[in-house]
């Protein structure tokens, strides 16, 4: 795991450093959570914004108001980011927060909460695809090399959060009890009202059909993709060039067999199995 000018190193993990300061991870540590608080929890490229769409109405009685107005990253903000404490100290409760972090790097109060949790898991071929498109495009991530190369560090951990098996395993952490709830990238794909209703029952909170209706509407790739507070437009060219990749790239699953070899898919296939040999955690596209 080495450091450069664009990654810093925070107990072991790779993080870019210009939104990690010191200031705003001492702000994580700190960090007094609140029992209505409901964290929505990602590894890079599985969904988080797509949370950041879709938890603020659930949360609201329905109200689509600030996904019209207010950039996802102000609306949901990063736990760990530099936005988080001007943010988050304004925001009324319930407060939809997304983090990026493993389990054991989360703040010690969030385990003395009743604060809620959704884990949201994406098959890790195509997180690496999206990953890979992410780092040529962002100009606050190392450059990723060929996509052979990039596959290298990914499985090697040598990237932003680190390995992907250590954060899902971290996540499995038994002193969350039922206040974390799971879901995969590749459930809402499949059928996004569906996945909304479990979190609701999950959070306890009730929305009417015909407003349930319209968050299903507004989180579509499409809408999403054509709304300028979700889809990046507003972050300057020389931050995340879009020539290169949009942030919203395809939203789709499967991509991963567009990019992968066979050689590829069966090296990472044997690392990710190794990895998780040891725990019981199955998903669909282990099948
Ligand atoms: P792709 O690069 O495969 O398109 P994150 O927000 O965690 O960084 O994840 C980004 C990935 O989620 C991107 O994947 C993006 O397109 C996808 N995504 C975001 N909103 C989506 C939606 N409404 N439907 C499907 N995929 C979505």
């Amino acid at each position: 795991m080495a450091e450069s000018e664009i990654s810093r190193l925070y107990h072991g993990l790779l993080l870019p450093r210009i939104a990690h300061t010191d200031e705003s991870l001492q702000f994580l540590e700190n960090f007094q959570v609140k029992d209505d608080d409901v964290f929505a929890i990602t590894y890079p490229k599985s969904g988080t914004t797509w949370m950041q769409e879709l938890l603020p109405p659930l949360l609201n009685g329905g109200d689509l108001t600030s996904i019209q107005t207010v950039p996802n990253w102000d609306r949901v903000p990063w736990l760990e980011e530099t936005r988080a404490p001007l943010v988050l100290d304004t925001m009324s409760s319930p407060r939809p927060i997304v983090s990026h972090m493993p389990c054991h790097l989360m703040p010690a109060t969030l385990f003395k909460s009743k604060a809620k949790v959704i884990y949201i898991t994406r098959n890790p071929k195509d997180v690496a695809v999206s990953s890979f498109y992410f780092h040529k495009m962002a100009s606050f991530l190392d450059d990723p090399g060929t996509f052979e190369e990039f596959i290298d560090k990914f499985l090697a951990g040598n990237v932003v959060f680190g390995k992907w098996t250590d954060h899902v395993k971290s996540w499995r952490n038994p002193e969350l009890g039922d206040r974390i709830l799971y879901i995969t990238y590749e459930e809402m794909l499949e059928d996004l009202r569906s996945v909304l209703s479990r979190m609701l029952t999950f959070l306890g909170r009730e929305i009417s059909a015909e407003a349930l209706d319209h968050v299903v509407s507004s989180g579509t790739f499409k809408n999403m993709k054509n709304n300028k507070m979700s889809n990046y437009s507003l972050v300057p060219e020389d931050l995340m060039d879009k020539k290169k990749s949009p942030f919203l790239r395809k939203g789709i699953s499967g991509d991963w067999k567009n990019h992968f070899s066979p050689e590829l898919d069966a090296k990472f296939t044997a690392v990710i199995q190794e990895e998780m040999k040891e725990t019981n955690i199955r998903f669909p596209w282990d099948e």
